[in-house]
């Protein structure tokens, strides 16, 4: 049985039903990510863009200020817009080091390996297809370099928070005293602002959530039919927790292969959190999983927090 099914029966055969985020990422779901990226709504990729195009040198100066080379590893790495004003930046200054984005989409590891050379024609690529976690201990075999692991798009706050320490330590354990960590945090906000980057008025966060359950109907012989089930975001301020769902329209039964799931009218299905986080959070976080906090990127809004954090 693939890890995709196996996945997707335990979370359905759940209490309370959910799927994993990342399984959002199929070719169309990465299509449909670089459309909520554009929505005029999603700013956190906006926020960052401009840390990254605005402040590269000073990301350059921070960087190489730790260590002269080093080999940089991003982790979930997507189209790498972002990172790759940080890749000009280091070819410009004459740094050595291999780029290594690290994706579960063996789609975005292709692009990347397409487009980037096309770009950055002196960068020295290899593409890591798979899950963070066992990509890293695959890098553990690399050359031995200090890693600056790069950590964007507040992909953190796809973990909840109580596990973000959990997280941050098994980061922290297959990292090594002197290597960094870039790392992006959306930080709390407006709750309208906030809600409304995850309920874009095009509908492409809608799609996003539902492409998931088309993916199941395709790979794993689901037949969930897509008109019974809406989108539902959430944002709680006082936790900082952005939710989605995709909820049951009406009493019904989905088969996926040979199991079937009943859903009762208006039942849930937990798609994603994305975590919002205040400065003071973040830097708990450092401490508390092993890391001391270098220097701290801010947008000018002062939306999104890029920290680079040092392993001790
Ligand atoms: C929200 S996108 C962000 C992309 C990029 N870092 C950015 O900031 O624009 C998340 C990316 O991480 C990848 N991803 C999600 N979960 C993953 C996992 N557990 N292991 C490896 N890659 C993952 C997805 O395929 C997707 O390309």
């Amino acid at each position: 049985m693939s890890q995709f099914l196996e996945d997707v029966l335990k979370g359905l055969s759940a209490k309370e039903k959910y799927l994993q985020s990342k399984y959002f990422y199929d070719a169309n779901g990465d299509k449909l990510f670089q459309r909520i990226m554009a929505s005029k709504e999603y700013y956190p990729t906006k926020c960052e863009m401009e840390i990254f195009a605005q402040q590269t040198n000073e990301l350059v100066a921070v960087l190489t200020g730790q260590s002269k080379e080093f080999d940089i590893v991003e982790l979930g790495a997507g189209d790498a817009t972002k990172s790759i004003h940080l890749l000009k930046g280091l070819l410009d200054n004459q740094v050595s080091f291999t780029y290594f984005p690290v994706d579960i989409s063996a789609n975005v590891i292709d692009l990347l390996h397409y487009e980037l050379p096309k770009k950055l024609p002196a960068l020295k690529l290899q593409g890591l297809n798979g899950e963070y976690f066992k990509m890293l201990e695959k890098a553990k075999t690399l050359p031995d370099k200090i890693k600056v692991v790069l950590f964007l798009g507040s992909n953190i706050g796809n973990v909840p928070l109580e596990k973000a320490g959990e997280f941050s330590t098994s980061l922290r354990a297959h990292l090594k005293p002197g290597d960094l960590v870039l790392i992006g945090f959306d930080l709390k906000k407006d709750p309208k602002t906030i809600l409304d980057a995850y309920n874009d008025s095009s509908g492409f966060t809608r799609d996003f959530n539902l492409n998931l359950l088309l993916r199941i109907n395709k790979e794993l012989q689901g037949n969930f039919n897509l008109d019974n089930f809406y989108h539902y975001p959430t944002y709680d301020p006082a936790t900082g927790a952005t939710k989605s769902y995709i909820v049951s329209k009406v009493e019904q039964q989905v088969s996926i292969g040979e199991k079937t799931f009943g859903f009762a009218k208006g039942e849930p299905i937990f798609m994603e959190i994305s975590q919002k986080y205040t400065v003071e959070q973040t830097d708990e976080l450092a401490k508390q999983t092993g890391f001391e906090l270098i220097h701290h990127f801010y947008d000018s809004k002062k939306w999104f927090l890029d920290a680079i954090w040092r392993c001790v």
